[in-house]
């Protein structure tokens, strides 16, 4: 049984990580801090595949990772999805983005250099490409991150670069674009608390959790709302499993968009989700935000050809695992 770490794997994408990867037969190592994350997934997650399958322990990345590595030898591989991600935040307090994202990846890179463990899967961001110059955004689109977020995402890239380059790491980077939905079953799905996505915030509103009406800034589209390219969770993990097969199988280091290659504008999400859940949702419009970006979508061939992956999920089909995921559990995990 191949057995991998995952940073971060109390987080949103983190814990239907675990459970994508535990499904497919891995042992998993998880670790998190459990500043953004929670334990309740990974509780759940661990009483039904065992402790043989899975562990799991409290490691801040920026501390001493030495006894993690002793205790778990022979980690094949690192999916590192742990960082901060929250845009607005990283431009209030850039210096916690650079010291969290930056500097704990160095860390942990160090760790597993040191351990002999070379293979890294990287989640980074479409962020790194700020505004599009064109659609859809390819792998070679100029990089200018417009947020300390995306900048920090960049210069872990950099790093993970270099120790390619010089035959230390070998690495796939993926840089996602908008993360939807929960796991197909709604067992595990998004916590963020409080969010600023709109996708979990639209449904908790119509099923009554809490009070959301729509303010979005009239941009240059269709229907003047800014348009996302919204790749389901499942979909996404998938990407990392046939990542993790291509390097292992050609040592080769990539650079990986993840997104559908289709756009979807918050109006129409709005929409869906009202026939969903049969709700109408108040709408509001907003003076134009400073630097909304219009419209960001994937250019997903390498994707599709390297890793011969395709999206499964429609956007329909994320929402309806997010529906029914708050129905189970209107507030989310609670520790
Ligand atoms: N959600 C998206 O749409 C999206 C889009 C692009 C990229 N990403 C990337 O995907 C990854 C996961 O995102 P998410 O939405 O699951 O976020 P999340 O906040 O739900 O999960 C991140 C997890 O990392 C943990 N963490 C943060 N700093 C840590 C540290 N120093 N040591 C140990 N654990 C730490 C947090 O406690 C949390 O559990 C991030 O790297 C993010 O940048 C997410």
């Amino acid at each position: 049984m191949e057995k991998i770490l995952i940073t971060g794997a109390g987080g949103y994408i983190g814990s239907n990580a675990v459970y994508a990867f535990l499904q497919k037969g891995f042992e998993v190592v998880g670790i998190d801090n459990f500043s953004k994350g929670y334990r309740q997934p990974l509780e759940l997650l661990q009483q039904k595949f065992g402790k043989d399958q899975f562990r799991f322990y409290e490691y801040d990345l920026l501390t001493d990772l030495s006894q993690l590595f002793q205790q778990e030898k022979h980690i094949d591989a690192t999916i590192h999805y742990a960082a901060f991600c929250d845009v607005n935040e990283s431009m209030q307090e850039p210096q916690k983005y650079f010291a969290n994202n930056v500097a704990g990846s160095k860390n942990l890179f160090s760790h597993l250099i040191k351990a002999n463990s070379p293979s890294v899967i990287f989640s980074s961001t479409c962020a790194v490409y700020g505004q599009a110059q064109y659609v859809p955004v390819d792998e070679n689109h100029p990089i200018q991150p417009l947020s300390p977020y995306g900048a920090s995402k960049r210069i872990v890239e950099e790093m993970l670069e270099w120790y390619g380059k010089r035959e230390l790491l070998q690495y796939v980077i993926l840089r996602y674009f908008n993360v939807t939905g929960a796991s197909d079953d709604g067992l595990i799905g998004d916590s963020k608390k409080p969010s600023s996505l709109l996708i979990p915030n639209v449904i908790r509103g119509a099923l009554g959790i809490a009070s959301f009406s729509l303010t979005y800034s009239p941009v240059d589209t269709k229907d003047y709302s800014p348009v996302r390219d919204f790749i389901n969770v499942v979909d996404l993990n998938t990407v990392h499993l046939k990542a993790l097969d291509y390097l292992e199988k050609t040592g080769k280091n990539q650079i990986i968009n993840v997104g559908t290659g289709t756009g979807c504008s918050v109006l129409q999400i709005v929409k869906m989700v009202e026939k969903l859940t049969g709700v109408t949702i108040a709408l509001e419009k907003a003076m134009p935000r400073r630097g909304e970006i219009p419209v960001m979508i994937a250019k997903n061939d390498k994707a599709q050809h390297l890793l011969h992956w395709q999206p499964e999920h429609s956007l329909e089909d994320s929402l309806r695992s997010l529906i029914t995921w708050y129905q189970k559990r209107p507030e989310g995990w609670q520790s």
